[in-house]
């Protein structure tokens, strides 16, 4: 007799419906529940595409029978049988109308047992209902990786990636690898170094980006390029950060803002539509940065919702209150008269207090006022606010009777930070969001970043990379103004999420050298950083750009997840840490030898969190 595994699985445990009756199925999956009823074991089988109820009666295999009643969550089974309707005690039809494979069962008789399984550490039926803490399910990644609700992530996960070759390559793009480990070059992103024995006291860093490379593939005639590949960044983690992630990168010669935007929506349209059946509309709407922090004080701002702000620095001039009197900006935003009485002193002083926050951009304070009827305010800053400014104020921000309104007063940096987090704040508390229609998913683009941004220092630094190409009209600005020079860089917005960005790249070398002097490089730094690059521009590169996309942040909002960590497979906690592995790990003494690299004694905080490993998420 050949056993299960030799006749091979002929369904999954997601594949049979009541069309099936009476045919003979194999399945091979995981026990993720069991009962004894009437005399019977009912257990409900599982693998990556579904759950199907097999049953074992000692009517039809005494030895299976048996076996059965020994089986635990998780056991490892194969099971063979006929295809039956399920029935009740009268016969009559008893369908489970939760789960797709409700309307049948599968009469066990025939039954392997490939290995048991220790009680795991949670109880991976629960799925979403689990409530046991994350650092435990990092802990046993596999276990929580059975979860139908992760497996689901991870099968849409991978069939984003397989239409995305299937659809680029469609499009005439090849698909080019790239290095990981490649030369280090300050200024973007911290990178992770990894040390060369062959040469000794050298690093390579691990690629933030493919970025110089695809250019170079420009350069070399490959017309048109893409990889999904791994980047790596040393940076502080978040719930949409990870250390290492995933992108789509794109780079296209002769390319203009509007082909890159073309490639991007035909590839967005067509993942939204076989992975979730969404139509999405095109072209996508574009907001410049300018007119993006202006009205939502963000630049990847959520726009399925109002709540946009308004501009009272000039309106406020002069007024007297010395809150705005002294403030660089004076802006605000209008909760209107449906959730304005709502909130009272109690939530306003919470609100203030979540807008002091760091995190929410550190306001000194937030000012505000109820609206009566004809424009008059009434409570907190009603008394420093002349009637008739007051009634302008109410005017410009859309105020009726009943409105409450919130200002913020500070630098350009601070009123937007603070105002965007106000403005995601009440989104949340006031279940803002719509739950159907078209404004669900809610793409943009965001153009025209300034080129350049002051580092702590107040020097002039590149706000995305050295090689992003200035506006045409504005290359004259790059050293008479240089903050006033806007790139031709755009990002991609989702639903208040940044899933991509890009340019177009500086493919003139004089272009090229002003960008260098207004970032104040010399010879020998441009030489030493990008020589390499420079060299290759003296050989006829064609003009182009391109952009990359997060995979993970994609796929994260595509599943309806909260965290990248339920979208990427052994992700690290947000102090870097991998729980299940135990990673990172102290390197030993003759590792470090062969390197030519010494220990530095640890600062005593750094060695008592790395032996604890607080493992934080
Ligand atoms: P950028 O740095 O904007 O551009 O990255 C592109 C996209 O990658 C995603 N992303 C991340 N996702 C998860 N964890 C991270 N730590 C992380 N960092 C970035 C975001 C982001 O929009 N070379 C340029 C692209 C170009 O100019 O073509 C680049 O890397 O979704």
């Amino acid at each position: 007799m050949p056993t299960l595994l030799e006749i091979g699985r002929t369904h999954t445990c997601g594949d049979l419906r009541l069309s099936n009756e009476g045919e003979r199925a194999v399945l091979f999956g995981w026990v993720n529940s069991r009962r004894d009823h009437g005399g019977r074991v009912f257990v409900d089988l599982r693998d990556r595409e579904g759950m199907t109820q097999v049953v074992f009666g000692p009517d039809v295999d005494a030895a299976a029978y048996e076996a059965a009643q020994a089986l635990r969550g998780e056991h490892c089974i194969g099971v063979a049988g006929k295809i039956l309707r399920r029935v009740d005690n009268d016969g009559n039809p008893n369908a489970n109308p939760n789960m797709p494979t409700g309307e049948i069962e599968l009469e066990v008789d025939s039954f392997e047992l490939f290995s048991k399984a220790e009680t795991p550490p949670f109880d991976i039926s629960k799925d979403d209902r689990l409530d046991t803490h994350e650092n435990l399910r990092l802990q046993y990644r596999y276990l929580d990786l059975r979860r139908p609700s992760l497996q689901r992530n991870f099968i849409l996960r991978s069939r984003l990636g397989t239409i995305t070759r299937a659809h680029m390559s469609d499009l005439g793009f090849l698909e080019l690898e790239t290095p990981y480990m490649v030369k280090y070059t300050p200024g973007g992103a911290r990178n992770f170094l990894v040390p060369s024995r062959l040469n000794p006291g050298c690093f390579y860093a691990l690629a933030e980006s493919p970025q110089i490379f695809k250019q170079l593939f420009m350069v070399s005639g490959f017309d048109k390029y893409f990889q999904i590949t791994r980047c790596f960044r040393d940076e502080d983690l978040r719930n949409d950060r990870q250390p290492e992630f995933t992108q789509i990168d794109v780079e296209l010669s002769f390319a203009t803002p509007e082909r890159v935007f073309e490639v991007m929506e035909s590839l967005m349209t067509r993942l939204w539509k076989d992975l979730l059946g969404v139509e999405i509309p095109t072209p996508f709407r574009r907001l410049t940065w300018a007119e993006a922090m202006a009205r939502y004080g963000s630049d990847k701002p959520d726009t399925r919702f109002g709540l946009e702000l308004s501009d009272l620095t000039a309106l406020t001039r002069g007024c007297g209150f010395a809150v705005f009197e002294g403030a660089e900006h004076v802006k605000g935003l209008c909760l209107p008269p449906e959730h304005g009485p709502g909130y009272g002193r109690g939530k306003i002083d919470k609100l203030t207090a979540f807008a002091k926050k760091r995190e929410s951009g550190g306001a000194k304070g937030l000012a505000w006022a109820r609206v009566e009827d004809g424009g008059t305010w009434q409570g907190g800053s009603a008394k420093f606010i002349a009637p008739e400014l007051q009634t302008k104020i109410s005017a410009e921000m859309g105020a009726e009777p009943g409105s409450l309104l919130l200002f913020v007063a500070d630098s350009f940096e601070t009123t937007h930070a603070v105002l965007n987090a106000i403005r995601l704040q009440l989104r949340d508390e006031l279940d803002l969001l719509p739950s159907s229609g078209p404004t669900l998913w809610n793409f943009l683009w965001v153009t025209d970043f300034p080129l350049f941004e002051r580092n702590r220092e107040g020097k002039w630094v590149s706000s995305h990379h050295p090689f992003t190409s200035p506006r045409d009209e504005h290359v004259e600005l790059l050293t008479r103004d240089p903050g006033q020079v806007l790139a031709r860089a755009y990002d991609l917005v989702l639903n208040g999420n940044e899933v991509g960005g890009g340019s177009i790249r500086i493919h003139r070398a004089d272009v090229q050298a002003k960008v260098f002097e207004a970032l104040g490089m010399s010879e020998e730094e441009k030489q030493a950083k990008f020589g390499f690059l420079l060299d290759a521009f003296k050989y006829g590169p064609p003009p182009h750009g391109g952009i990359a996309l997060g995979v993970d942040r994609l796929s994260m909002l595509m599943a309806g997840a909260d965290s990248l960590r339920d979208v990427i497979a052994f992700p690290k906690t947000q102090k870097g840490q991998d729980l299940m592995t135990q990673c990172p790990t102290p390197a030993d003494e003759p590792q470090l030898a062969e390197l030519f690299i010494r220990h530095r004694a640890l600062p005593n905080d750094a060695a008592s969190d790395a032996a604890d490993g607080d493992g934080k998420t």
